[in-house]
């Protein structure tokens, strides 16, 4: 009977989708029972499915094709929402591999071989739904071409990206998280400007020798350690009113590249710029809860950095406190310390 079912599914099937589908495969156990079952009870529900991949049949639009060694995109029917490729090794996105995919919403290449070279100019051009794009871990030297404008989601992190254009991430009006981090990149230009809705930035380990112009003024989290800055632009902080988090660490900041009261704004709740070549600790806001500046060359404790004056309802927030890997030591903190720093459960020195 079940020899029977399968001919006939087999029959109605797209001949692309034929290519290397054996329907005897359960009788000699080539697919474990669970796995031929998936993909047969999602034809009769929601379509086809090639066989490399699975498609749950209580979840049609979701395709599962990831640590399958898969060298190519396999065929996408023009249902799925939702295509699970990472941990594979496909070297190419060719123009016509995701034609038909133009329901995608969320697509994982992440942990792939993509070369630049290898994904065509219009590949992702129709993918007008597409929400999250994961290309992690890939050896792509740019940002692809015509990337879907709806994306939300773009994490391109642990390339070898040197470059960034305005046109690459022009009209992203709703990304709201850009991971770029781990790549080569030592400008970005203006290229950031289009991103109205970035509240994630993380561009750390690349080669920046300075803060990129034009930060989305919704950022919330700013991550930019392990690159080469030296210095900052002037009231730097001033255009954003959400920012939280300034991730700074392994830079080569001075005092001289951070003009007075940059950090001294309300918002901040965590500043790290621990291993930098800072020898004063730079004023900060007393809403501030979390300071690090380890493995610096700071020489002296500056109480004023955190309190301008002390009463009964002027005092730092600072909770965490890191001084450790600089030219102090204990002795170096006044008692007065306590009143400003009063809520400083950890101090490190
Ligand atoms: C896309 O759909 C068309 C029409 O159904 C079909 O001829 C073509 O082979 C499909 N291409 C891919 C890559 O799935
Ligand atoms: C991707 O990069 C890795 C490591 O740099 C290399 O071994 C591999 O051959 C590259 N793959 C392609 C398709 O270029
Ligand atoms: C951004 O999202 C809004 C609301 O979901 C939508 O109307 C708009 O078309 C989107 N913009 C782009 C460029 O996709
Ligand atoms: C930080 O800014 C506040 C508010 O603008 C100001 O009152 C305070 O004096 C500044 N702190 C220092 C140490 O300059
Ligand atoms: C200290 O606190 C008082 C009362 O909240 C406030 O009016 C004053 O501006 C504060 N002084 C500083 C320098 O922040």
């Amino acid at each position: 009977m079940r020899v029977v079912i399968v001919f006939v599914l087999s029959a109605l099937l797209p001949l692309s989708l034929c290519h290397n589908w054996d329907p005897f495969a359960w009788l000699y156990g080539r697919q474990s029972q669970g796995y031929y079952y998936a993909s047969l009870q999602a034809d009769t529900a929601g379509g086809a499915c090639p066989d490399e991949c699975d498609c749950p049949p209580t979840f049609p639009v979701a395709m599962y094709c990831d640590g399958r060694g898969l060298k190519a995109m396999p065929t996408i029917p023009s249902r799925v929402k939702y295509l699970y490729l990472q941990n594979n090794a496909i070297t190419a996105v060719p123009d016509s591999a995701l034609v038909n995919a133009t329901n995608l919403v969320w697509l994982m290449m992440h942990h792939n071989q993509l070369t630049s070279d290898g994904i065509g100019r219009k590949a992702f051009l129709k993918l007008e739904a597409l929400d999250r794009l994961y290309l992690q871990h890939n050896n792509l030297t740019s940002i692809p071409s015509n990337l879907p404008r709806t994306l939300r989601d773009l994490r391109i992190n642990h390339n070898k990206i040197e470059k960034v254009t305005p046109a690459d991430l022009e009209g992203m009006a709703n990304l709201t998280i850009l991971y770029l981090n781990d790549n080569a990149v030592t400008d970005m230009g203006s290229s950031l400007r289009a991103l109205k809705s970035l509240t994630l930035l993380d561009i750390s380990g690349n080669k920046l020798t300075k803060v990129p112009e034009s930060l989305p003024e919704q950022l919330h989290q700013l991550y930019l350690e392990y690159n080469s800055i030296d210095a900052l632009p002037e009231s730097f902080l001033g255009h954003f009113s959400q920012l939280q988090y300034i991730r700074m660490a392994h830079n080569q900041l001075t005092d001289k590249g951070i003009p007075a009261n940059t950090f001294n704004v309300t918002g901040l709740v965590e500043l790290d710029l621990s291993f930098n070549k800072l020898e004063r600790i730079p004023i900060v806001s007393t809403t501030l809860q979390h300071l690090y500046l380890q493995a610096n060359q700071i020489k002296e404790f500056t109480l004023g950095s955190f309190c301008s004056v002390v009463d009964v309802t002027n005092f730092s927030r600072l909770q965490t406190l890191r001084l450790d890997g600089n030219e102090i030591s204990q002795q170096d903190i006044p008692t007065e310390s306590s009143l400003c720093l009063r809520l400083a459960s950890t101090v490190e020195i």
